[in-house]
């Protein structure tokens, strides 16, 4: 159980960016995000479901709104509770969970298939790992 950051520090309406490892030592790091919702924290693999090679956010957290994060390339909406994409090019996806708990106003990470390397993005110059494209079909 690592810790995260505090309650206090996630915001209902942006995101706070953190670094991760999946599970093996050597794997890439990727970026995952925190969101608040009714006090609630949960936390996503920051990458959008359209295309997965890219982040949700321009590299210091992502836009939220109505309890919906906002990818800043092409304007889907993923629910910050469910990660559910309610609109937008890749729409009925979801992004991937990453366990978090809280406890005594901290956010811990608890999730076997991730590690903590660190808060905050990773350098802008940093390639984020491999992903998918699709949803060409929805008008840009
Ligand atoms: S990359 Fe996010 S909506 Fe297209």
């Amino acid at each position: 159980m690592e810790r995260i950051t505090s309650v206090d520090e996630v915001p209902e309406d942006g995101t706070v960016v953190f670094r991760v490892r999946n599970g093996i030592e050597e794997a890439p790091v990727d970026e995952a995000i925190l969101t608040r919702d009714d006090g609630a924290v949960h936390a996503w693999i920051n990458r959008c479901q359209h295309w997965t090679d890219v982040r949700l956010d321009d590299g210091d957290g992502a836009t939220v709104r109505n309890g919906e994060i906002i990818c800043e390339k092409h304007g889907a909406y993923f629910e910050t509770d469910t990660g559910y994409c309610n609109y937008g090019p890749c729409e009925g996806s979801r992004l991937p969970r990453v366990e978090v708990e809280t406890e005594d106003g901290e956010v811990y990470l608890v999730d076997d298939d991730y590690g903590f390397v660190g808060f905050g993005p990773l350098d802008k110059d940093d390639e984020m790992p491999q992903g998918t494209r699709g949803g060409d079909d929805f008008e840009l």
